[in-house]
């Protein structure tokens, strides 16, 4: 019924004694597929994520294998039955994970918006079971007598929550000890802080005539930290000026907030061609 995703000859989670268990459960077993690649099939190589993806269907009692059934109270499209989810998140917490019981996650879009600190959180967790829902979403008493968690990716909607499970796994596992080989990469990315990361390089220093800064050249380990915090809080200040309100900034971060601002008020100042623009056809 369930797909272990352990590796065969890779370490397991009782001899790592370390892994963090993901249990999946989806009409839609294939959508999951992408947890085998790049960094998350690494991390599963590595011990450091166990993934279970489960077919709800295996659950159900009918023929034809039926989840889901009329709203109560009319209305378009179909709700997804309790039964077979109640008796699948039975099975699963008592199938002896790492801890007497998972935290079950519901994602939808009327749940709390996923951030980077959501994904720091959940990251500490031993045991996690994400309930895809499909059609108008999961049959209200299961999110009452199962959900701890009910967690949206964005406002939006899409057909069913495997894509939101995978958002939510890949962010989760990258911040798992041993997931990326370099945890620098990790400590720098985007949000770490509290700020967007700047802008990065690689050879050739310069390419179609545009050169990468100078300073990424010098080899002055102390003066390319301080530019790519300035890079990092001009970005931030530029693009998401609300993430700013929760970093804590030096002096030399607020001189180039400053900077930055004085810059803003200066194009804004400037004409622009649309202010040249003769007004009308009897002004030329
Ligand atoms: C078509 S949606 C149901 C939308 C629901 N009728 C509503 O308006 O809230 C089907 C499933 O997709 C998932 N889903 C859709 N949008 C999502 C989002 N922004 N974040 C997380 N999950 C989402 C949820 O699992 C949801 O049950």
């Amino acid at each position: 019924m369930a797909e272990s995703a352990a590796t065969p000859g890779g370490p397991t989670m009782a001899e790592e004694g370390s892994a963090m268990r993901v249990d999946v459960v989806t009409i839609f077993p294939a959508y999951l597929e992408p947890l085998r690649l790049s960094l998350l099939g690494k991390a599963r190589d590595r011990g450091v994520l166990e993934v279970h993806t489960h077919d709800l269907r295996d659950w159900a009692t009918d023929r034809h294998r039926t989840v889901d059934d009329t709203p109560y109270g009319g209305g378009p499209g179909m709700v997804m039955r309790p039964e077979p989810w109640d008796a699948a998140l039975r099975e699963i917490s008592s199938s002896g994970g790492p801890a007497p019981r998972p935290r079950v996650i519901v994602p939808t879009p009327a749940g709390r918006p996923f951030t980077q600190a959501c994904a720091a959180e959940l990251a500490r967790e031993p045991w996690l079971v994400f309930c895809c829902g499909r059609y108008e979403g999961i049959d209200a008493r299961v999110i009452e007598a199962w959900a701890d968690d009910e967690i949206s990716i964005g406002d939006y909607v899409l057909s069913g929550g495997e894509v939101a499970t995978l958002v939510m796994v890949e962010a989760i596992a990258r911040l798992l000890p041993g997931a990326v080989g370099n945890t620098q990469s990790i400590t720098d990315d985007s949000f770490a802080h509290g700020l967007l990361e700047g802008p990065v390089y690689t050879r050739p220093p310069e390419w179609a005539g545009r050169r990468v800064p100078d300073v990424l050249l010098s080899g002055d380990h102390g003066a390319i930290a301080r530019w790519r915090r300035d890079q990092a809080l001009r970005r931030t200040a530029q693009r998401r000026p609300d993430l700013l309100a929760d970093v804590e900034l030096s002096e030399a971060d607020r001189r180039v907030l400053a900077e930055v601002a004085r810059e803003a008020a200066a194009s804004a100042a400037e004409p622009t061609d649309a202010d040249a623009a003769p007004a009308s056809a009897d002004a030329r």
